[in-house]
């Protein structure tokens, strides 16, 4: 691995030089994306992110993982990739122990249908519960049999009202957020303004195709420029990461009273 921005220090590739340069704010709540996408802006390929990835890619998304607190996900990702728990990794346990960390992150499912499969691992053998956040209208049967094997967040009507679950979650003490996807929930967080970074993995592979965008939602209204603070590269890809430009009038940490 070759870092070409950036200035981490230690061996390049290893797990504590990329915890380092992947290292979230010392403080107040940050949500940053990681999605993978190829040289022509396809999200997907054959219907999944993995024929998109790399060994060096996979190193990081774990990695990012295993430095958050919550990963936030929407339900076709969830659907799509048989999303499993989180898992408590030996490399990562002292570091998560000593910032107050559970073992593994909280897997938190965005969805208005529950339409989940309640018998799988995510919600049968999770290390921490897993979290599902829906709306206060959601089927109220599925919302019984979801409540009996996860922790439910419920925030708006007709629609989860994304910076009302993303507070509710800093206001669990999970501070740092990773949102895994996909495009649909990304492009919905983009527009409310709640993402603070964006690692984004680039692959060399031109697929064509009417694979979506990375974020795929309703236009931005306020487009800003993102700041580029790191960009490693190993066999071709690309691993950026950009921050939102500094705003004076509105810090992370405002967002936990949204
Ligand atoms: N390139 C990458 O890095 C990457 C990353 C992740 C996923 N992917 C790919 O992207 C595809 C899936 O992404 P997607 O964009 O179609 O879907 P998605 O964003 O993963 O999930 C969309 C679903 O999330 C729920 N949802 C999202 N916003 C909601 C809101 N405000 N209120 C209530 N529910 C909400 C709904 O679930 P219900 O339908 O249950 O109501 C909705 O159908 C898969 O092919 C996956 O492989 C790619």
């Amino acid at each position: 691995m070759e870092q070409l921005i950036g200035n981490t220090s230690g061996t390049p590739g290893s797990l504590e030089w990329l915890a380092q340069a992947y290292a979230y704010p010392a403080d107040g709540p940050w949500l940053r994306a990681n999605m993978v996408a190829s040289l022509d802006g396809a999200a997907r390929l054959d219907g999944l992110s993995d024929g998109l990835s790399s060994e060096a890619d996979k190193r990081i998304f774990g990695v990012l993982r295993a430095l958050c607190d919550v990963v936030l996900v929407g339900a076709e990702t969830v659907r799509a990739e048989g999303y499993r728990p989180g898992r408590a990794r030996k490399e990562f346990a002292e570091q998560r122990a000593a910032a107050g960390q559970l073992p593994a992150p909280v897997i938190a499912v965005v969805t208005r249908s529950l339409d989940l499969d309640l018998s799988a691992p995510l919600f049968t053998e999770p290390l921490v519960p897993t979290v599902v956040i829906t709306t206060s209208d959601a089927p109220a049967d599925r919302l019984a049999r979801t409540a009996e094997v996860a922790e439910v967040i419920t925030a708006g009507t007709g629609a989860v009202d994304l910076p009302r679950a993303v507070a509710a979650l800093t206001g669990r003490g999970w501070r740092r957020q990773l949102s895994e996807g996909g495009p649909r929930l990304l492009g919905q967080l983009a527009a409310d303004g709640l993402l603070d970074e964006l690692c984004l993995s680039v692959a060399p592979l031109v697929t064509g195709g009417d694979s979506p965008r990375i974020v795929n939602g309703p236009g931005i209204a306020d487009v800003r420029r993102m700041r580029l603070v790191s960009l490693i590269e190993e066999k071709g890809f690309l691993f950026t990461r950009y921050l939102r430009p500094t705003d004076p009038d509105r810090s992370p940490s405002d967002r936990a009273l949204t």
